[in-house]
């Protein structure tokens, strides 16, 4: 796939304007100036001559891999770029990934940098949709900035995987609370006047043989998971664009697939906005027959098949010109719904200001998973040994198309390296903010060592000298590559053990893009799960260290103790050769992803779903759930501790007319001061309620109970109720 034969970039990256001049960011917030897109964009479509249609559906990205034309070969780096039809008015499109923040695909462009959100599994720790709506509009405020007016952002495949190499780039296991940020991420960015996307339709749910791979799964199954994250995710955020996956599905390519896109997108969700393929998934030219609307990246895909081959399939009319209307048309209307045809002068970015965001994303998405009275550290701990992890260089990043140049730049980079994908995207990057200069900064009286862990015993050999020792454990995850096991990387298990048995007063401190398997978790006094904390990541960790934040994230994915309890405890086709064409089953688990499959299996996960503590307690009271066309949960939720604290309220169906189960079926993030009750109303959802049955929502007569648990496994207080039989509207 990586053909390096467009000599000409490097010369003409640094040609493009980047300004990083400083103004404030509710300087772009004003709201586009948007008249009926519909009738503006049926209205150009019939003005347009055949060659400026086609000029729309297809796109290449201006990077040194394939054969470009000569109009895109003069653009910065970045995903994909059209070039404008100025006699029409219509923009330039320039396209950028991504979902944790704006990118510079492999630093082409020379020292563009951008704030670097935490990763998915990060945000959704956090449990809180307004924050996901303000980590994306921050990064359609930045996106704007730099001319980009489409962003590939909004990944919301569902992990059904903890070695999926891309698990850190989406919202975890429960299609509820992953449909529900990504829409929230979306609808931020929208409102910028920046096109947004949610990807990848559908079940692109491990990386493994991922251009071949076929997912396997029922319909009703398929619905009532990975396709109801996406329908609550366009349902809210109204993304102008839906990319369609690599893989296949049940037979067809993804993006050739009339069933994902012709019939569920298209007509069953009434969906308005363009289909995207991703960069290389497009196979013949007939996906246009399909639902596709766009070949994006096409040097990538063995044919530019929206040109050419696409032409003749016109002129034999297998595909029709109001087909090829429709395409462009699509494209147009999902511009013009957000504004992202205005034009966009160069503007400053608040960086300050987006790292405050990036810092209150890290720490919210911060997990406490065990404390055994070693946190937080603040007035305890006067001596403190702090090991491995680049601690004094900053924290961890995923790699691959979402890979953000942080502000300030990369505090390194340690080349992995690889072939193919791996050559190009193959380095992990470390974000320079540095959780060990956090901690001293915020322990000023603390004398804070640090150790790089190379050698585990003579690391183990000085830990006892210590009040505290805090190990920093990291996986690196990449696009392309999934992790062969759960089992963290270079040998660190055995510097944690060797740490811990010499001083149980050990902390350990994640940086991971998935769960891992914790060999030692009984033997340590405290486990932190703080992803890829991003931009500001060293401070969050310090601060829910400390003590100076109170921890509130809870796991949006669970941990099993080891692949053993995975409904695949291999990977399928791990190690085959790219091409291999492998049938994944996913009828194993059906719609119970994560948590719901342990339940059904009766399983204990090291950490379920929702699992996440606090240095304050909470009470719930008083649940009632009140059914109609909402169906809502009413209860009192009281911080019973000595501190300020934010409880994640986690509503569950765990009985469901005689099936016992456990599905999130609502939630809510409530600020509480100590000894503060407060009442809170959840919307629960009535497709999680519902099954999909005979074509449709259904909701079997009988009794419900609903229970309100710290975690998805837990037990809490739990009402029944009866419910009428109920097909839900469509
Ligand atoms: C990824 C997409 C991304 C695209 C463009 C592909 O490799 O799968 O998520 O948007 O590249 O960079």
């Amino acid at each position: 796939m990586l053909n390096r034969s467009a000599p000409r970039w490097k010369a003409r990256f640094a040609a493009f304007l980047f300004t990083t001049a400083v103004c404030s960011a509710a300087a772009h917030a004003q709201a586009p100036e948007v008249t009926d897109p519909d009738a503006r964009a049926a209205a150009i479509i019939d003005s347009m001559t055949e060659e400026e249609r086609f000029a729309l559906l297809r796109s290449f990205m201006p990077l040194p891999f394939g054969e470009i034309p000569e109009e895109v070969r003069d653009q910065p780096a970045m995903a994909a770029y059209i070039p404008p039809i100025e006699r029409l008015g219509i923009p330039a499109i320039r396209m950028t990934d991504a979902s944790l923040g704006v990118t510079n695909p492999m630093q082409q462009r020379k020292g563009d940098v951008a704030t670097a959100m935490p990763s998915g599994l990060a945000l959704a720790a956090t449990f809180n949709p307004a924050l996901a709506y303000q980590a994306g509009r921050t990064i359609g405020v930045e996106a704007r900035a730099k001319g980009f007016n489409v962003l590939l952002g909004g990944g919301v495949n569902l992990a059904r995987d903890p070695r999926n190499g891309r698990n850190f780039e989406y919202l975890g296991e429960d299609p509820l609370l992953a449909g529900t940020l990504a829409g929230e991420a979306v609808r931020g960015t929208q409102a910028e006047g920046v096109v947004s996307t949610v990807k990848h339709f559908a079940v692109n749910d491990q990386e493994t043989l991922r251009n071949t791979a076929n997912s396997v799964i029922a319909e009703p199954a398929l619905r009532m998971s990975d396709l109801l994250a996406f329908e609550l995710a366009i349902e809210r955020g109204q993304p102008g664009s839906v990319m369609c996956a690599y893989n296949r599905v049940n037979g067809p390519w993804a993006c050739g697939s009339d069933t994902l896109l012709n019939q569920v997108l298209k007509q069953e969700w009434g969906y308005k906005g363009w289909v995207i393929s991703d960069w290389g998934a497009v196979h013949a030219a007939d996906y246009a027959a399909k639902g596709l609307d766009h070949q994006a990246g096409a040097q990538l895909d063995e044919q530019v098949w929206f040109d050419e081959p696409l032409r003749n399939l016109v002129a034999s009319g297998e595909v029709s010109q109001d087909r090829i209307k429709d395409m462009s048309r699509r494209i147009l209307r999902s511009l013009y719904a957000v504004g992202a045809d205005r034009p966009m002068p160069p503007a400053g970015i608040d960086y300050d200001a987006h790292g405050d965001v990036a810092l209150k994303a890290a720490e919210q998405g911060t997990v406490v998973l065990k404390n055994e009275g070693l946190l937080p550290i603040a007035g305890q701990a006067k001596k403190i040994l702090v090991v491995g992890g680049y601690a004094p260089l900053g924290v961890m990043s995923g790699g691959g198309s979402s890979q953000v140049t942080p502000v300030g730049g990369p505090a390194a980079m340690v080349p992995v390296g690889g072939e193919g994908f791996l050559e190009a995207f193959g380095s992990m990057l470390i974000v320079p903010s540095s959780p060990l200069k956090a901690l001293r900064e915020a322990l000023p009286d603390a004398q804070i060592a640090f150790d790089s862990g190379y050698f585990p015993a003579a690391t183990a050999a000085r830990a006892d000298d210590y009040d505290l020792v805090i190990v920093f454990a990291t996986q690196w995850q990449i696009e392309a590559l999934d992790a062969g096991s759960m089992t963290l990387p270079m040998g660190q298990d055995r510097l944690i053990e060797a740490v811990a048995a010499a001083n149980p007063r050990t902390a350990v401190v994640l940086e991971t893009g998935n769960p891992v398997r914790m060999p030692w978790r009984d033997k340590v006094g405290a486990i932190v799960e703080a992803w890829y904390p991003g931009q500001r990541g060293g401070e969050a960790i310090a601060n829910v260290l400390t003590g100076a934040v109170n921890p509130s994230g809870h796991l949006p994915i669970s941990f099993p103790v080891d692949e053993s309890q995975l409904p695949r405890p291999e990977i399928p086709g791990l190690g085959e050769p790219a091409g291999t064409r492998v049938d994944i089953d996913y009828d194993i688990e059906g719609a119970d992803v994560g948590y719901r499959w342990y339940a059904r299996e009766g399983l204990q996960p090291a950490y379920p779903f929702g699992h996440g503590l606090s240095y304050t307690t909470f009470a719930h009271e008083g649940l009632e759930i009140v059914p109609g066309d909402t169906l809502t949960a009413r209860f009192t939720v009281r911080n019973t501790g000595q501190r300020a604290g934010a409880d994640v309220a986690q509503v569950y169906l765990t009985d469901a007319a005689g099936k016992p189960l456990r599905r999130l079926a609502g939630f809510a993030r409530v600020e509480l001061a100590p000894g503060e009750a407060k009442q809170v109303e959840v919307p629960l959802e009535w497709r999680v309620v519902a099954d999909w049955v005979n074509g449709g929502w259904q909701v079997a007569p009988g009794s419900y109970r609903f229970m309100l648990a710290e975690n998805a496994l837990a037990e809490g207080p739990a009402v029944t109720l009866d419910l009428q039989p109920r097909r839900l509207a469509p």
